[in-house]
């Protein structure tokens, strides 16, 4: 196991930004729809996709990854079962469940229990598969689909935390083939739902809506292969908005799409950073002493719940009182103590954290809980006084592709040893 090693650093430069991890990965499971030949490119070469590589060749799938560009071909299009150990290292495998479902009739597919940042039902994922016609049983941790015909139906898919993205990328790839029409009412919003419909599209299906609340299905007997090429990482971008301010760094962020950052954007300039955007590029330049604000994260277009630790860091330096509201996953706080172990003063109450700013960081031996807490750390550590020791980064691999290389282009004092 790895460790990072930061020491306080002052950023400058240009950073490009990767592919999206949640975009590729429901991307990879849609390929089971088919048993032609597809190429996805921009794709991350980050341990979560390699599980799911893992995945889709355990379901018979034959893959080549190079250089970003993954070629996936169908060799054996029989098993349908997923099993724990794949599926317990990554709950975005449980989104093979609608494509094996509508494509081989039958799926089964572990449970992926809880997590470090809550516990993550998949209630609407069974709910909507459910309503589109398949008998769904829970046996040993698994859950098991079947489905002579999948039939379209108007489905209400919110939940008390709002909509699901992986639930309607679930329902959705199980939709497309499905006979009739589908509507999903509280579809997620997110751009990796849209990028999921134009890969689908791109494969023959027929989807209207996406990107807004409601998504028109009308099924299709079948889907050919298709040439593809992912978003970038929104949220990896976002990440670095985060570092340009915490750090007081100039920074150009280049390959992002900044119409996926509007809420993000909005939150970092009313901190008092100037961010502009030409060309795929967004240039920020944060100010010297950061404005407190109060974040609430929400389903996209709000705040992503996926960018809360990291601002919080820069919450801990700015000149007062902050709010954060975690409205996605109201236990997703395990970077607090961490932070507060650094030297700063956050309190948590449920799903609020108050945060005092005007706080120094201090460097310290910290724990990576989960991907973003980790990133915040990282954060953390490059504003802090002294030496950051940041354990068990195989977290940070699980979504940020060669974070301490790129770190170190923009000048950042960071390396990677042995635990
Ligand atoms: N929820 C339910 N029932 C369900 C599914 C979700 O109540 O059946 C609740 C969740 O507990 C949560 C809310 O709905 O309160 C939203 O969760 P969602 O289902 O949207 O999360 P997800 O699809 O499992 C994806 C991302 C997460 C990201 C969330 C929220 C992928 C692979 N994962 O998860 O990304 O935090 O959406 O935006 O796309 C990450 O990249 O670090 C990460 C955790």
């Amino acid at each position: 196991m790895d460790k990072f090693i930061i020491q306080k650093s002052s950023l400058k430069g240009e950073i490009k930004i990767g592919g999206s991890k949640n975009a590729s990965l429901p991307i990879m499971a849609a390929t089971l729809l088919t048993d032609e030949e597809c190429r996805i490119s921009g794709v991350p070469g980050l341990v979560d996709v390699r599980t799911m590589i893992k995945i889709l060749e355990v379901l018979g799938k034959d893959i080549d990854f190079d250089k970003g560009v993954l070629t996936i071909k169908s060799k054996n299009k029989r098993n349908y079962v997923t099993p724990y150990r794949l599926v317990r290292t990554m709950r975005a495998s449980f989104c093979v469940l609608g494509p094996l479902l509508a494509r081989r009739k039958k799926a089964k597919v572990s449970l992926p229990g809880g997590c470090v940042i809550g516990v993550r039902p998949v209630n609407l994922h069974i709910k909507g598969l459910k309503e589109l016609g398949a008998k769904i049983t829970i046996q040993e941790g698994y859950c098991i689909a079947e489905a002579k015909r999948l039939r379209g139906k108007h489905i209400f898919l919110g939940g008390p935390f709002g909509s699901s993205v992986l639930a309607t990328a679930n329902v959705l790839m199980a939709a497309v083939l499905a006979k009739g029409e589908t509507i999903i009412e509280y579809a997620a919003c997110e751009p990796e739902i849209s990028d999921l419909a134009l890969f689908l599209k791109r494969m023959g299906a027929r989807i209207e809506g996406e990107g807004t609340p409601l998504i028109r299905v009308k099924g299709v007997s079948s889907l050919g292969g298709a040439d593809f090429k992912v978003i970038a990482d929104r949220i990896e971008a976002g990440t670095f908005i985060a570092v340009s301010l915490a750090t007081h760094s100039n920074l150009i962020i280049s390959g992002a799409n900044p119409f996926h950052l509007t809420s993000v954007i909005e939150v970092a300039r009313k901190m008092g950073a100037n961010i502009e955007y030409k060309d795929s590029k967004i240039y920020v330049r944060p100010k010297r002493v950061l404005n407190p604000v109060n974040i609430t994260t929400l389903p996209y277009p709000g705040f992503p719940t996926d960018l809360q630790a990291q601002f919080m860091v820069c919450l801990c330096l700015a000149g007062g009182l902050s709010l954060v509201t975690e409205k996605i996953y109201p236990d997703r706080f395990m970077h607090v103590a961490e932070l507060n172990r650094m030297g700063a003063h956050i309190q948590r109450s449920g799903p609020y954290a108050i945060i005092e700013g005007r706080r120094k960081l201090f460097g310290a031996e910290v724990m990576a809980s989960d991907l973003r807490a980790s990133a915040a750390l990282v954060a953390a550590g490059l504003v802090a006084e002294g030496k950051t020791e940041i354990l068990r980064i195989y977290h940070i691999d699980r979504g940020y592709e060669r974070l301490e290389d790129k770190l170190k282009v923009l000048g950042a004092k960071i390396k990677r040893e042995e635990q």
